[in-house]
């Protein structure tokens, strides 16, 4: 195989890439690489509460659509990114509390889920729950407003929403055995025993030649609790400008993750957070990182392009 879809399809797992509605709409080249080396899609921004309700009850689903569209067009999966999260969730739900908090969840989840039923295979239903002090809940509006128990409501939402999808819980600095995931860990049993969770998704931003030498045998445990794992947002960061060594480092530090999926009968799959390095997150929040993904501006493939190829049984 010599493309990143049929090295995976041969595995049956997915490899997903993060998609800007923009660049799909405006950029014949990104559209087509998207389509030929990706069998998975997840929206970037666009299936996130700000994108989809902007006010209340007042939904807006052109770029979400146009993307589980362009998806289908193509005979790939969505991966659904997300219902509930601290961050781009507009003003007026943070606003809320009690009740009326719990109401504006419960119908957009509804109301998300029931749009997508059948066409999105997997949703991330909480997103970043736990913080990074010592494994303790994150001190979001959601737990001021709700306490812990708005998680099980969510996954028990989404579950009666569309049966159908997979529930995942996702998360970053989880790909360790550190407090954090441990708190994941226990927050994922009770949601198992109540039939709610399908997997955890490990998010994998990751600095260069940080690869938990933990990895595998964490992400086994979740598995033996009867979960699918999968790494949801995959990039490797560099000090910038990177220089020859740091791009082969980056190689092998994605070809790492991509063997421990491949290895993993459960690992649903592998999803890197954008295509081009240019188009990467990490720069505006990392200033002095960047070159995080596998493509270089122009479209041509790195040497981490090969590597995750490679792990895939591709080349
Ligand atoms: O859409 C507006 C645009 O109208 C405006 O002109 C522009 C000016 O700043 O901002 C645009 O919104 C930006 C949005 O991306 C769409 O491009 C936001 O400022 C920017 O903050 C936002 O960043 C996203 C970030 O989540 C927000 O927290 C990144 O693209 C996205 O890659 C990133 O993804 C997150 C995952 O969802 C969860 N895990 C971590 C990951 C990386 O932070």
């Amino acid at each position: 195989q010599t493309t990143l879809r049929g090295a995976a399809d041969g595995l049956n797992k997915d490899i997903g890439v993060a998609v800007s509605y923009n660049l799909l709409q405006n950029n014949a080249q990104y559209r087509n690489l998207v389509a030929t080396e990706f069998n998975s899609l997840t929206a970037e921004n666009a299936m996130k509460w700000d994108a989809t309700e902007p006010s209340d009850g007042n939904y807006t689903f052109t770029q979400a659509d146009a993307i589980v569209d362009f998806a289908e067009d193509n005979g790939q999966s969505v991966h659904g990114h997300t219902f509930v999260w601290h961050q781009q969730t507009p003003s007026w739900v943070q606003n809320l509390s009690g009740t009326a908090l719990q109401t504006a969840m419960i119908e957009h989840i509804n109301t998300v889920a029931n749009r997508y039923e059948g066409r999105v295979a997997s949703w991330d239903v909480v997103n970043e729950v736990v913080s990074d002090s010592n494994g303790a809940m994150r001190d979001s509006f959601w737990l001021r407003g709700l306490g812990e128990g708005y998680i099980t409501t969510a996954f028990q939402t989404a579950r009666a929403a569309d049966p159908n999808a997979d529930l995942y819980i996702n998360d970053y600095s989880i790909e360790g055995d550190n407090a954090k995931s441990d708190r994941i860990y226990t927050i994922a049993q009770g949601l198992v025993n109540q039939g709610l969770l399908d997997g955890v998704g490990f998010q994998a931003h990751l600095i260069l030649g940080q690869v938990p030498g933990d990895m595998e045998a964490n992400l086994q445990r979740f598995v033996d609790l009867g979960l699918k794992v999968r790494i949801t947002e995959l990039d490797v960061r560099i000090q910038t400008p990177a220089d020859a060594g740091e791009l082969q480092q980056q190689a092998n530090d994605y070809r790492r993750v991509a063997e421990i999926c491949a290895e993993l009968a459960d690992c649903s799959g592998v999803t890197v957070w954008g295509v081009r390095d240019g188009d990467s997150w990490v720069p505006g929040v990392f200033p002095g990182y960047g070159a995080p993904l596998l493509f270089n501006d122009d479209l041509s493939k790195k040497p981490a392009y090969n590597a995750v190829l490679e792990a895939l049984g591709g080349g």
